[in-house]
């Protein structure tokens, strides 16, 4: 009999990598989906149209604890990866209410569902580095103390301890993975790397003439998603759950990634980068990186991108995608909210 996964978010950059990475397992897998994406799959399913005839997708929303319970009533799940989240930190500053609402009580409305009608169905949270927030300690590790800066960084920790709680008081297998930034093609627009790779691209194509960014000096530990998602599923597969962090072990700032992002294209970002104090946050989280010593022994997990690889297929991707665009009559195009083109 062939695993049954259910996905969380499978339309967000992870689920789709995770959902293509469990089907080449031979996994039969479900994708929980807001009901206004089933109305508007060309916008909303871009990330996994190439899958959709593979896949099995429910309606259900964060927000709605009878929508869950109305889904796992129907089906009975292996493994549950829960990536749905109000994911982009500068947005939960804007609306921490709604980003409490949907990463805290979704996150408790899956566990308590799942507890009432599969206990046994293994389940994984997507907790983030952003937790550690102002990092006690240099990498930081299972064992860091937590320190969020952000309402997103304060939702996941509350739903890192709750899939504890539930491990511990009720004897489900919940595990935490602990996972610092991971990119790639996929990257939603509004994250930094995306917004990098994505405008080198429309300067580089004379769409644009500058890149206006905040806080250059930042330091983050950037890895490839398709290699983060392969530590989610290894992590469901051991005997006993636990909590790990997934980090190359490698951190680089902004600026870093600006500079090798538009040397990809021949061009120096420092003719192109432009500081807007709009895009400073409130309390910044200014260094992260990872010890994944642990995920590396018990999991046998590696990366397999460098970040020097991540930048480049970041940046030619985007480069193929504008030129496949402009390729396109304009009523075809599929333009980004922002005004910047979408991955097809
Ligand atoms: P993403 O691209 O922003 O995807 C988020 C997903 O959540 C989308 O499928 C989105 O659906 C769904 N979602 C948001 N609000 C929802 C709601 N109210 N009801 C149902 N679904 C909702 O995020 P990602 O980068 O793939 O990250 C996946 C998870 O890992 C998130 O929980 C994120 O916080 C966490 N994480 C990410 C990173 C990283 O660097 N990528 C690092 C650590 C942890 P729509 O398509 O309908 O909006
Ligand atoms: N988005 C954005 N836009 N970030 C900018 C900009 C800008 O114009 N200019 C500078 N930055 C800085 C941010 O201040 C931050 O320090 C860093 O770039 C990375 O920002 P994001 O790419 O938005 O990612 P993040 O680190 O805040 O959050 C991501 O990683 C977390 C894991 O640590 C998200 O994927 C979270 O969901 C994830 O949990």
């Amino acid at each position: 009999m062939n695993k049954k996964a259910l996905i969380t978010g499978i339309t967000g950059q992870d689920g789709s990598y995770l959902a293509e990475h469990l089907l080449s397992l031979g996994y039969e897998v479900h994708g929980l989906v807001r009901r206004v994406a089933l109305e508007d799959p060309e916008r909303r399913f871009t990330r996994i149209n190439h899958v959709l005839d593979r896949i099995q997708l429910h309606a259900a929303s964060l927000e709605s604890y009878p929508s869950i319970f109305n889904v796992l009533s129907h089906y009975k799940f292996d493994e549950c990866y829960h990536l749905a989240a109000q994911s982009f930190v500068a947005e939960s500053f804007s609306d921490g209410f709604s980003t409490m609402n949907t990463n805290i009580n979704g996150t408790h409305y899956m566990l308590a569902a799942l507890r009432e009608l599969g206990p046994d169905c293994r389940f994984y949270f997507a907790g983030s580095s952003e937790m550690f927030g102002k990092a006690r300690e240099t990498p930081q590790t299972e064992t860091t103390p937590f320190h969020p800066r952000s309402p997103y960084g304060i939702s996941k920790v509350a739903g890192f301890e709750l899939t504890r709680n539930y491990r511990e008081a009720y004897g489900m297998f919940c595990v935490n993975g602990i996972l610092f930034n991971h990119e790639g093609p996929r990257r939603g627009f509004e994250f930094v790397t995306r917004k990098i790779s994505s405008t080198v691209a429309r300067i580089k194509h004379g769409a644009a003439s500058e890149l206006r960014l905040g806080n250059l000096d930042a330091r983050r530990d950037w890895g490839h998603a398709e290699d983060y998602v392969r530590a989610m599923h290894l992590m469901l597969q051991l005997d006993e759950p636990d909590d790990f962090v997934i980090a190359t072990g490698e951190s680089h700032t902004v600026r870093e990634f600006c500079e090798l992002a538009f040397a990809e294209v021949g061009l120096d970002y420092r003719d192109y980068v432009v500081f807007d104090a709009h895009f400073y946050r409130p309390a910044e989280v200014e260094s992260l990186v990872g010890n994944s010593t642990k995920g590396r022994r018990v999991l046998n997990w590696e990366p397999s991108y460098t970040f020097e690889e991540l930048v480049k297929v970041m940046v030619q991707n985007d480069l193929d995608c504008f030129a496949r665009e402009k390729s396109q009559p304009a009523d075809s195009l599929a333009f980004h909210g922002s005004g910047q083109y979408r991955e097809r």
